[in-house]
This record gives C-alpha cells, structure tokens and sequence, in this order.
C-alpha cells in the first residue's frame, strides 16, 4: 500500500477533524465480531422489497432506461411525490418546482444544510436525535445547538424553543425537527407541531422537518410541519423506511420554488441525479395501490412487534416513553444496573450476546438510555428479550 506523506493528511479540510465517525455505526462494528451476537442495533426494515416494486426497476433497466435524467430527478417521480404528500398530508407542492428527488433522505440532509448554511450559523437540534446532522452541519463551518428534551418526554415544547431562540438570536439559521423520532419512536400531535410553528413564523428560522417516518405512526395520524408553516419549512421524506427500500437510496425533499432553486444547485454539484431504476422503484412504490398496501402491511407487523418488546422491557424494569411511531423504543436502563449506557451496552454484547445502541450516541439527554430497533422479525424479537432478561438476572445476582 503506498503511503501517504503525512504533509498532504495534514492538509486535508481541516473541519473534518472536529467530527467523529457516526457513533452507532462504531458501535455495531465493535460488537460485530462477538460470536452469535444477536443485532437490534440499525434502522433498517428486515422486510423485502415487495415484488412490484422490484419489477418496476427491473423494467426499467431492460427498457434501457440508462441516460442522465433531469437533476432534480425523473418528473414521474417527483409527481408521484407531490401526489403522495397531498394525499397523506393535504400538502401542496408542485413536481416541477418544489420536489428534488435525492439519493436517500441522507442526500437531502446534506444538500440542505449545505444550501443554507454560512460560516458561525447555528443549527437547533433538539436531543436526543439521528446523529448525521451533527457531522454535516460542523462540515458547512456551523454549530449546533443541542435542546434536551428528555425531561418533557421527548418533545420540544414551545418554552424550550423560544428560551433557545432568546439565547442564540439571529445566529439560528434553521432548525431540525424529526418526527415521529428516530431513537425515541415520539412523535408529536398536530397541536405540539402547530405550537412550534407559531413561535418559528415569527423568525427568520428554517425549519429542516425530516419525517421519514411519517407513514409509520401507530396510535394518531402524522402532521406535517409543512401543513402549520409552509413558508418556512423544507420537508424530508422518502422510501427507504416506508418500503423497506433502504438499499435502493431513493429520498425527496420538497419545499417552496425560490428555495428549491438554491437547492437543485448543491444536489446537481453533489449527485447530478438520482439513479434512474431506484427512482422507477420509488415512483411504483409510491404511486400504485400495491405500494400504499405495502405499508400498511409492513406497519402492522411493526405494532405488532413494538407491544410486544415494550410489555417485555416495562416487565424487565425498564422506563421506556411511549413509542408512538417509527420502530424504536428509546428504554431509560433500570436504576440498579450500570447508567453509564456505553458500558452496559458492550456488557450486554459482550456477556448475553445481544446488541443495543448507546443512548448517548443520539446527545445529551440520550445519556442513560439504550435505543432497540424492532424492525426484525418476532423470533428475533422473542430471543433478544430472553437474552435481555437472563442479562438482568445475572447481573441482580452478581
Ligand atoms: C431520522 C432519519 N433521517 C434520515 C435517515 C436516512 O434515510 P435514508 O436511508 O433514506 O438516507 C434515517 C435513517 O436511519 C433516519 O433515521
């Protein structure tokens, strides 16, 4: 391997050495090569790609489909968008002007934070929280901004929001709101969001509201912020966890046109676009009957799997807030054993065999916790609480 002279690494974007490789994937490749280890570690759906889904991209490379499509990806799929965000939200945009189809949610992160931020701008981020905003927003020569919201059972209140907005002034450029909550599984009811909107409209704040999860709500229906605060709000969704489709990289962001614009310019410098046969993909998914059901049914086995591991963990002394919609459940750690979370995740891993992540990988407030993805199959499900229980056991009797 030819070596690098350490001059050059040295010269590298300096920004990259204030952030770390993202905490949850550390952890699950630490605790990768214990034997039989048993992983409810990533946010990924264990179901397939439903078989029309698949068809649509397999049509779509035997038609030769194998030119650059426009950068702001195929209008089918940008219609299909639209339509799907009226139907489900009652929001209005237009395909044209006011959707960009990214690769995963994950493209739409980076190229809106990247679009509208400046060097000493603040971001909010109320915690805890998905961690990849964090590394993106020091990478654009930002700050972030952490809001613990465990004491208000993991939702922002509106006095949380306007005593951070007191502190931090015209130096807040945006805020990140995720809904329902990847770790926690909260989500927030259409008055909370309709709170929060009436204290952003008063400011020059961008509201970033990834809602990934929006089809995956179990007790209520989803509100979008873009329903209270359209002007201001750019909205995340996608396919990877409504259709299982995580592989497939396929997200859409959708936010008023003189927005949009500035955004298609980072999207088309970063991807130029999206591949055609995911976007295909997507647009079956999102666009057919078939692709609606598929959700439906997905979901359903979700509740199913969050009952069970939330009886199972309250039973096994855990404190866990009511998940309410994605497929987490963010569980506090009985007060006898270990609250540092990183030490009783690996003891867990490395003594029963069984992978949870860090609260504190999501920030402060995470500190205590230990996040489970249910998003496997119910024996899985079933063999991890054993394991979980004879874990307690053990270490009650040590
Ligand atoms: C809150 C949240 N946003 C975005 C993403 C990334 O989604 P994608 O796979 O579509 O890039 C995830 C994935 O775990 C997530 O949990």
């Amino acid at each position: 391997m030819p070596e690098v002279k350490q001059s050059i690494l040295s010269s590298l974007n300096k920004r990259l050495d204030l952030v770390k490789p993202g905490a949850i994937r550390a952890f699950d490749n630490e605790i990768s090569s214990i034997p039989d280890i048993l992983k409810l570690t990533l946010g990924e759906p264990d179901f397939n790609v439903p078989d029309h889904i698949k068809q649509a991209a397999i049509d779509s490379i035997n038609n030769d489909d194998s030119h650059y499509a426009a950068s702001n990806g195929k209008i089918e799929l940008r219609q299909a968008a639209a339509n799907f965000l009226k139907d489900r939200y009652d929001l209005d945009y237009d395909a044209q002007e006011e959707i960009i189809a990214t690769v995963g949610a994950t493209e739409a992160i980076y190229t809106v934070l990247t679009s509208i931020l400046n060097e000493g701008d603040k971001v909010l981020l109320p915690t805890p929280i998905f961690p990849l905003y964090i590394p993106i927003t020091i990478i654009d020569g930002a700050e972030p901004v952490f809001m613990d919201t465990s004491a208000n059972g993991f939702v922002l209140s509106p006095e949380m929001l306007k005593a951070a907005i007191e502190e931090h002034g015209d130096k807040i450029k945006a805020i990140v709101l995720n809904f329902p909550s990847n770790p926690t599984g909260v989500t927030y009811t259409a008055e909370e969001v309709q709170a929060l909107a009436d204290v952003l409209r008063d400011t020059n704040i961008i509201v970033i509201s990834d809602e990934i999860y929006s089809e995956l709500t179990y007790d209520a229906k989803h509100a979008s912020m873009a329903k209270y605060l359209p002007e201001q709000t750019i909205l995340l969704n996608g396919v990877s966890k409504s259709h299982a489709m995580t592989g497939y990289r396929i997200g859409f962001l959708a936010a008023p046109a003189p927005l949009v614009a500035r955004l298609g310019l980072i999207h088309q410098f970063t991807i130029t676009t999206a591949t055609n046969s995911a976007m295909v993909a997507a647009t079956e998914a999102l666009s057919t009957a078939a692709g609606k059901q598929d959700t439906l049914d997905m979901k359903a086995e979700y509740q199913k799997r969050r009952d069970y591991v939330y009886d199972q963990m309250t039973q096994l002394g855990f404190t866990v807030p009511k998940p309410n919609g994605a497929f987490y459940i963010f569980a506090k750690i009985p007060a006898e054993l270990s609250q540092d979370d990183v030490a009783f995740a690996r003891d867990l891993a490395y003594k029963n065999k069984l992978a949870l992540i860090p609260g504190s990988a999501f920030g402060p407030g995470g500190e205590g916790y230990v996040r489970i993805s249910y998003a496997a199959s119910m024996t899985t499900l079933q063999e991890a609480m054993k394991r979980l229980g004879e874990y307690i056991e053990e270490s009650a009797q040590a």
